[in-house]
């Protein structure tokens, strides 16, 4: 297969992208990417020199750019977008463009290009948010309630407008949160490890017990994989891992494991319509296609902390320049109004 992956200089892309080369070595792999300040081509780096894999730097809005590089696609692999709740928040404006008309863009390249296969590449976010009992099913509605939630719930319904309409071959995954190597560090577990790393403190939103379902970045991509090569045209397929912890339990393990102090940890100002929990039900996609997630939270998220403490060069490139505004901006205040007030 000749796959066309956008997004593939970020976290769940770079990952996608190896994971394809290294178990499928017919396939050649298009990167399409625009790296923003998300994407990173040090994140590829390891098959930047296979003859299989070509990079292409350009943007899922610009419809010339697009139609360039679709011709002869097999299937595309759409992960390309804005992808944190946080900085909607601060400006929506960027997340309509890139992950509304980006995708509506590129289904209409697919289509005219007859590209064989479409896989949008969701979240757990579209559907909201839970309160303690129960779990997110593929027919739960779509209550989205970021600016980022509602921006992909939007793309998934382009998707499937496409199918309906034009009968273009497509399907969407909906995936839970996510961790594992080259995570950009301001989502909660890389912004966490790598902060302790530092001696900084650790900026828990509210009381700390809002409950997310982990999975390691690999199963994604594994059930990326099973679902591209033998989904069913026009599905929706969930995806989890199968371990809700609180936001305040990851904080603790992260700094136990580093041998830090728990005084680095500070409760700060909630963020605004933050969800309470997720939870996704799996088992559609483990019964159709024989998926499950096979890294258990403990092991992942130690292996994770490594990989971070093995490559602070890494993150501390990242962590530099625009960054330090956007940290400023987002915890700032945040973080000098929970000093003075003596909060831990
Ligand atoms: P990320 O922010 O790490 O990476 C996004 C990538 O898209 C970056 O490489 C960036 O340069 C690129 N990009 C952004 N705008 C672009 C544009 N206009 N044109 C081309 N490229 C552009 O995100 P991620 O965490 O790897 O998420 C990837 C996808 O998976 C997203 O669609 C996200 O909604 C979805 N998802 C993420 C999670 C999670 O936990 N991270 C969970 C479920 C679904
Ligand atoms: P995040 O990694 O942004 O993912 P999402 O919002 O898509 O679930 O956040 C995960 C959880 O961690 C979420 O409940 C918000 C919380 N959080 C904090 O408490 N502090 C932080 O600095 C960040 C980034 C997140």
């Amino acid at each position: 297969m000749r796959l066309l992956v956008t997004g593939g200089a970020g976290f769940i892309g770079a990952n996608f992208v190896q994971h394809v080369l290294a178990t499928h070595p017919e396939d050649e792999v298009v990167t399409f990417d625009l790296l923003t300040y998300a994407g990173n081509l040090a994140n590829l780096e390891p098959v930047m020199t296979d003859p299989r894999h070509r990079f292409v730097r350009a943007d899922v809005a610009d419809a010339d750019a697009v139609k360039a590089v679709v011709e002869g696609v097999d299937a595309i692999v759409h992960l390309a977008a804005e992808s944190h709740v946080d900085r909607s928040i601060a400006d929506a404006t960027v997340f309509l463009r890139t992950n509304v008309v980006g995708t509506q863009v590129l289904l209409d390249a697919a289509r005219r290009a007859k590209v064989g296969r479409f896989l949008q590449v969701s979240t757990d976010e579209v559907y909201g948010s839970l309160g303690p009992t129960g779990a997110f099913a593929e027919e739960h509605p779509l209550q989205p309630n970021s600016p980022y939630a509602a921006s992909k719930a939007a793309a998934d319904l382009l998707v499937r407008a496409a199918h309906r309409t034009y009968g273009l071959d497509a399907l969407i995954t909906r995936c839970s949160n996510n961790y594992g190597p080259y995570q950009f560090p301001e989502k909660l577990i890389p912004l966490f490890v790598t902060n302790a790393l530092a001696d900084e403190p650790l900026p828990l939103y509210g009381d700390g017990c809002q409950v997310r379902d982990w999975i390691h970045v690999v199963d994604h991509c594994r059930a990326l994989d099973v679902v591209l090569r033998r989904g069913r045209a026009g599905e929706i397929y969930n995806v989890g891992g199968g371990n809700e912890h609180r936001n305040i339990d990851v904080a603790r393990r992260i700094l136990a494991t580093l041998g830090k102090p728990a005084t680095l940890l500070r409760h700060v100002a909630d963020r605004p319509g933050h969800d309470r929990r997720y939870a996704i039900d799996a088992s559609k996609t483990t019964r159709e296609l024989g998926w499950a997630p096979r890294e258990p939270f403990a092991a992942g998220i130690a292996a994770t902390i490594a990989w971070y403490r093995a490559h602070r060069p890494w993150w501390e490139a990242v962590k530099s320049g625009a960054y330090r505004d956007y940290y400023e901006r987002t915890y700032g205040a945040r973080l000098r109004a929970a000093s003075a007030e003596g909060r831990p």
